[in-house]
């Protein structure tokens, strides 16, 4: 018999049934269903709703099934609408009349919300880990090849010599920003919805601050009606998974790019690639690729609770059942994501010499204009004074710093023997020095400052 069967006539038609019901992946929320009904049931006791006696019949029947659902022998039966009526029905069979209290004044709209707070908190200390764990890989490899240089590109074009690390470490500093994101979307998760009933709050003395304090929450819920029917929790949940894996899509991008023959910068672990049926020489760098597709996955998920959402009238609506599987799913992606980018980033082998060869003089053509700055030209003069020798060079097909000084003197009369200074790639990073910037020292500090970052997590 249903939860909510007193006012209806006859069944309900099956396809209708399997329609409704969410336990097919909400169950994946029992141990937080148990833990929310173990703190109400103490909450019931306090409020003299059951007696002690009662209560522990509640605790201990709850633990039972906790027991059936840890070894996976809970048995899900057709009736079994959600997690919530699942673990309800199995502690009427344990213990009888009293499991008919512990719904007193409680919904399952504030049930179901405590539920996802639970297990979403859970799940996002685990996310934090995965990524502390990614990002700390990244620290360590730039760390140990920050002597490394090859081209930076900017519109996809050869732009400036920087450090390989420094290439590392602005996806690492990206991805700390999403730490920190999620530490702040974590204080608007942990807060306690239970005591809010259906709509409109309990009329019994049910304790929420002792609620709060058995669930480990860091607030109550002001507003009864607010905390049922808003799901602005999980919604920035998973823009937030969505912002992660564009990140990482970006990083993902770049290595593919790196490690074609035609670029040879890096060689993925075979590990993390795979093979053609077809082609015997191919080796892909699936990983890479499905880090960029899983980004547009979860931003679909994203998108498509937001038009849930729109629209919505006050309150709980059926419709809000729709934000679990978004939930799970946006979880379980990033989760993997993770992981996966991890292993890549931990494994890739670079190839120093590949990358360095890379560089070519035309990326020091701001160099030569920074050359004429500090002769005291203006900087719109000194760039159009280096634009002309790269014309010139071009026109005489020959690499930039093949110019001679006279050559040079065509553009400026203030170029001197000192330019060939210019044409060094070691040097020109090493310019680079104010904070932020892909000078050595500039790097080893970035480095540091995210060390000291990650040990404050
Ligand atoms: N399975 C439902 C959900 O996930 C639980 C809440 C049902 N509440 C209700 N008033 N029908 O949203």
């Amino acid at each position: 018999c249903k939860l909510w069967g007193g006012r209806f006539v006859g069944d309900t038609d099956p396809i209708m049934e399997k329609f409704n019901a969410s336990i097919a992946y909400d169950k994946r929320m029992w141990d937080a269903d148990i833990r929310g009904s173990k703190a109400y049931a103490k909450a019931l006791e306090k409020a003299k709703l059951v007696t002690a006696e009662e209560k522990d019949y509640i605790l201990h029947g709850m633990d039972q099934i906790h027991d059936e659902w840890a070894k996976g022998v809970f048995e899900v039966k057709p009736g079994d609408e959600d997690i919530h009526t699942a673990n309800e029905r199995r502690l009427k069979e344990l213990i009888g009349e009293p499991a008919g209290k512990l719904h007193t004044g409680r919904s399952r709209n504030d049930q179901v919300v405590t539920d996802m707070r639970l297990w979403l908190r859970d799940a996002i200390s685990i996310l934090k880990g995965n990524a502390l764990q990614l990002i700390t890989t990244m620290v360590e490899r730039a760390a140990v090849e920050i002597d490394v240089l090859f081209p930076g590109y900017t519109h996809m074009q050869r732009a400036q010599p920087i450090r390989w690390s420094h290439w590392i470490l602005s996806h690492a500093v990206a991805l700390s920003r999403d730490v920190e994101q999620l530490q702040e979307i974590n204080r608007r998760v942990n807060v306690l919805p239970l005591g809010s009933g259906a709509i409109a709050g309990t009329p019994f003395n049910i304790d929420r601050e002792m609620l709060r304090q058995e669930l480990a929450f860091d607030d109550i819920s002001i507003n009864s009606m607010d905390a049922t029917g808003q799901r602005d929790f999980i919604a920035e949940f998973l823009f937030w998974a969505s912002l992660c894996l564009t990140h990482l899509s970006k990083m993902a991008e770049d290595l593919m790019l790196y490690s074609t023959k035609e670029f040879s910068f890096l060689t993925l672990s075979d590990a993390y690639s795979t093979g053609s049926s077809l082609m015997p020489q191919k080796k892909n760098a699936d990983s890479l690729e499905l880090i960029r597709s899983k980004a547009g996955r979860v931003f679909g998920r994203c998108a498509g609770f937001l038009m849930t959402l729109k629209g919505l009238p006050s309150t709980y609506n059926k419709d809000l059942q729709e934000d679990k599987e978004a939930m799970f799913d946006c979880f379980d992606t990033v989760h993997a994501v993770l992981q996966v980018t991890t292993g890549v980033v931990s494994t890739l082998k670079i190839n120093p010499s590949v990358m360095e060869a890379a560089l070519s003089p035309d990326m020091l053509a701001t160099d030569l204009a920074y050359y004429l700055v500090r002769k005291g030209v203006p900087f719109r003069d000194a760039h159009g004074i280096s634009g002309k020798a790269v014309f010139l060079a071009e026109s005489k097909s020959i690499p930039l710093n093949q110019l001679t000084v006279e050559d040079l003197r065509t553009a400026s009369p203030l170029f001197s023997s000192d330019v060939s200074a210019v044409w060094d790639y070691s040097s020109s990073v090493e310019q680079y020095s104010a904070p932020g910037g892909t000078a050595k020292s500039s790097v080893a500090a970035q480095v540091e400052h995210m060390r000291t970052w990650l040990k404050k997590q």
